[in-house]
């Protein structure tokens, strides 16, 4: 069974990210990019290993921002067009300090782009994380070496209009968004 609605108070931020595919063309401050990636920095991670790396383009940096733009899959690619920053996040996968796996390395990573996306919503930016891209492309063109596991790419910028979508997605936009209910995956038993 799926809700809508907050079901227990949470703090304002939460309740307003979402991950919105209309993008104004509207260029992003470099401060608030540098904001963006402080969030990231003061996420929690094993070890404190901080194992999170970032590439990122802004589309005025027209080669750096196609090459990341050109490996998302075409759905992405029809509304992920306008984003004016794009941002590949990649993990670390051994401990600097002994070479060893780091399990947690992607976990980690994803935390950091979690707090990287609050601070985003605080800054009035939508982050619409993608696991929908051609992830050897990147590697290749980035030349992101074999110590790197590939994250997500996330397309960033202040929302634009909804109307200007594609009907299917237009229609996505304004549905409401469901999340499965606090019993289906809080226990407070053995399975
Ligand atoms: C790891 C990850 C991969 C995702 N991949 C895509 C994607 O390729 N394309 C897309 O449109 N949305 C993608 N999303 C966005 C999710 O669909 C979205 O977060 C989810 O539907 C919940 O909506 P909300 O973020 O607005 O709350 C991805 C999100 C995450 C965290």
């Amino acid at each position: 069974m799926e809700s809508s609605k907050i079901d227990h108070p949470v703090t304002d931020l939460i309740q307003q990210r979402r991950s919105s595919r209309a993008y104004a063309h509207e260029h992003i401050e470099q401060e608030k990019i540098n904001s963006l990636f402080e969030a990231a920095r003061w996420a929690p991670s094993s070890m404190n290993e901080q194992p999170w790396t970032y590439i990122y383009a802004t589309k005025s940096q027209s080669e750096m921002w196609n090459k990341l733009f050109d490996a998302l899959n075409e759905g992405n690619q029809i509304w992920a067009k306008d984003a004016p920053l794009l941002v590949l996040s990649l993990a670390r996968k051994k401990f600097q300090r002994n070479d060893r796996t780091n399990h947690t390395a992607l976990y980690d990573m994803g935390a950091a782009n979690a707090f990287l996306s609050l601070q985003a919503t605080e800054l009035g930016l939508n982050v619409h994380q993608m696991g929908g891209f051609d992830g050897s492309k990147v590697r290749n063109d980035f030349n992101v070496g074999d110590e790197y596991e590939i994250g997500v790419i996330m397309a960033i910028g202040y929302p634009g209009d909804p109307s200007q979508l594609p009907a299917n997605l237009k229609q996505r936009e304004s549905a409401p968004r469901v999340r499965r209910k606090l019993q289906e995956f809080v226990m407070n038993k053995s399975f």
